[in-house]
């Protein structure tokens, strides 16, 4: 079967906020781009993004407090040159997505409407109702299609094709019919999103399975900070589907099961509102020690029933439907349960400001670009605040459209051969036709209660060890996989088993990275070692895959500024 090659000057994978921004830059500027994404673009997980988006432009606010809120939140890891970076050019993003059509809130006179959240100094984050994402997806991905962008979508990319320190396009499949393309381009960008479906319970599209961290680390090239996986406080008892911190930044509540407001000890001034990292560990000490509500006890109340009808109805109707939907349990009239859920992923594929992917502390690699959520640039450290990943998702999607713009007519295209598709039919045919008696479905299941009960809000040495050795026995088991489907139509098991492998690999990424990391910092919280460690552990962890699966760690120094290391206290 001879396999076709398309040539265009821009592939950009993911079609979510980040990639949708940069496909529109790259369209309108005239190049010939394509986005390949195995979700229809409006299901993309930036469409699950509820609360809102951070800029500094109220009259009480500035771009200075943004800038230390968020270094601050991340524990002193954010790189101040991006974050900078990011903060500045905040409030041109939010009108930007206005003038291309997102219908934000207002206020009564007419304002763009913003909202408290939590660790910021100032309410920040402009939204849409509690539909921000969906709002703002919906808007730029219109207008990428507008422009004339080619969008295959419910194609998978399976591979890069990476040579001599360039990238030179992806190599994927219809995900309809199997037939498979390569995609030969001039520069490449990967906005693929996050990996908290490793976790069990976890606020993540079934899609979020960290395909592009682990096709690029299979290549060699590193991945950052992986150890910081952010626990979302507000996931709906269970099943962990998101609750918006919108709602505890609209004033909603936490109580235990005695009836005691438990924020107060661990953040006496935000309380409800203090960082992510902060508000999610005393949820689940809460549950630990015996003070959880619900049926298995194993949640805690979020009140919001002061809030009233007319506020609750007209800010935060989605979050009263899931509520209603999920658990039965109407905001108006009741609390809901909830507890600490996988949300976010702070680490991923090292780019510069520009987008550059990093192949090492040193070099970039040719061609290669990321944004969104896959990648580490890193504004959010070992913490991020909320409302900052819409805000870095539309943001650094946009800019490294405009960076790709300005390099690919400097980069020469390598022509592509069939030759690169071979890595991609040989892990097809190995998954078709392997005869082992292990299921995709169990081994995934492990993988996810392994993550969670060792490598979840709280870690320790011991526990992180009985994860990596979890996560290398089950890649063991995985080469002795068998699927029942052979057809060539919608073959969803055979794409769960391509996701199952790269959710194995980045998995030891994350216990790798983490095991070293003699501290507590943000959401890597080490019972072992309660406190930060500036002295020895100030630095990105720069982890990379050998051609045996072993993971080799190096570190990179931490781009400080001006806002000073500080004891962080909510
Ligand atoms: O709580 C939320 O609405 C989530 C927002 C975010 O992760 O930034």
């Amino acid at each position: 079967m001879s396999i076709p090659i398309y040539t265009y000057d821009a592939i950009v994978v993911g079609a979510g906020l980040a990639g949708c921004a940069a496909a529109r830059e790259l369209q309108t500027a005239g190049k010939k781009v394509a986005v390949i994404t195995k979700l229809h673009p409006l299901r993309s997980h930036s469409g699950a993004a509820q609360g809102g988006v951070n800029a500094a432009f109220s009259d009480e606010d500035s771009i200075e407090l943004h800038e230390f809120d968020t270094v601050k939140g991340s524990d002193y890891l954010a790189d101040q040159d991006a974050v900078e970076f990011m903060c500045k050019n905040a409030p041109e993003t939010i009108r930007w997505a206005e003038r291309m059509g997102a219908a934000f809130s207002r206020t009564p006179d007419g304002k763009i409407a913003q909202r408290p959240f939590g660790g910021q100094s100032s309410p920040r984050a402009c939204y849409a109702k509690d539909r921000t994402g969906l709002t703002l997806l919906q808007t730029i991905y219109e207008q990428a299609d507008r422009a004339g962008v080619k969008f295959w979508d419910e194609w998978y990319a399976a591979d890069i094709i990476y040579k001599d320190g360039k990238v030179s396009g992806v190599v994927a499949f219809n995900i309809r019919d199997m037939q498979m393309a390569i995609f030969n381009a001039k520069s490449v960008m990967f906005a693929t999103g996050g990996y908290a479906r490793c976790y069990k319970i976890n606020s993540n599209a079934h899609a979020n399975t960290g395909d592009g961290l682990s096709i690029v680390a299979r290549h060699g090239i590193p991945l950052e900070d992986m150890e910081f996986v952010q626990f979302h406080p507000s996931g709906l008892s269970g099943n962990g589907v998101l609750i918006s911190e919108a709602a505890r930044g609209e004033g909603g509540r936490l109580y235990n099961s005695k009836g005691e407001r438990f924020m107060e000890k661990y953040a006496p001034n935000a309380l409800e509102l203090a960082s992510r990292d902060v508000v999610s560990r005393a949820i689940l000490n809460e549950i630990r020690e015996g003070r959880g509500v619900g049926p298995r006890k194993d949640a805690v109340y979020l009140d919001v029933t002061h809030l009233g009808k007319d506020l609750i109805m007209e800010r935060l109707p989605e979050l009263r439907e899931l509520a209603i939907t999920f658990l039965g349990l109407d905001m108006i009239k009741e609390p809901i349960l909830i507890s600490a859920t996988a949300h976010y992923s702070m680490g991923g594929i090292p780019v510069n400001i520009a987008g550059n992917v990093r192949k090492n502390n040193d070099e970039l690699i040719e061609g290669f670009y990321a944004a969104g959520e896959c990648s580490c640039v890193s504004v959010h450290g070992a913490n991020r605040l909320g409302a900052n990943s819409v805000l870095e998702a539309l943001l650094f999607g946009r800019y490294v459209g405009k960076t790709m713009v300005a390099e690919v007519d400097n980069i020469e295209l390598r022509p592509a051969t069939e030759e690169d598709a071979q890595t991609t039919l040989k892990e097809i045919d190995f998954i078709l036709n392997n005869n082992g008696d292990e299921r995709v479905t169990q081994i995934r299941e492990e993988l996810q209660q392994a993550m969670t009960a060792n490598a979840g809000a709280f870690r320790t040495e011991e526990t992180i060890k009985d994860a990596i050795k979890t996560v290398k026995e089950l890649r063991e088991r995985f080469k002795n996989i068998r699927i029942k489907d052979k057809s060539k139509v919608f073959n969803t098991e055979l794409q769960e088993a391509i996701e199952l492998g790269h959710m194995l690999d980045y998995s030891l990424f994350i216990v790798e990275s983490a095991l070293p990391r003699k501290e507590s910092r943000g959401a890597h919280y080490r019972e072992d070692f309660q406190e930060r460690d500036d002295k020895n552990w100030l630095k990105h962890t720069m982890a990379y895959m050998d051609e045996n699966g072993d993971i080799k760690l190096d570190y990179m120094d931490v781009v400080l500024g001006k806002h000073e290391l500080k004891a962080r206290n909510y």
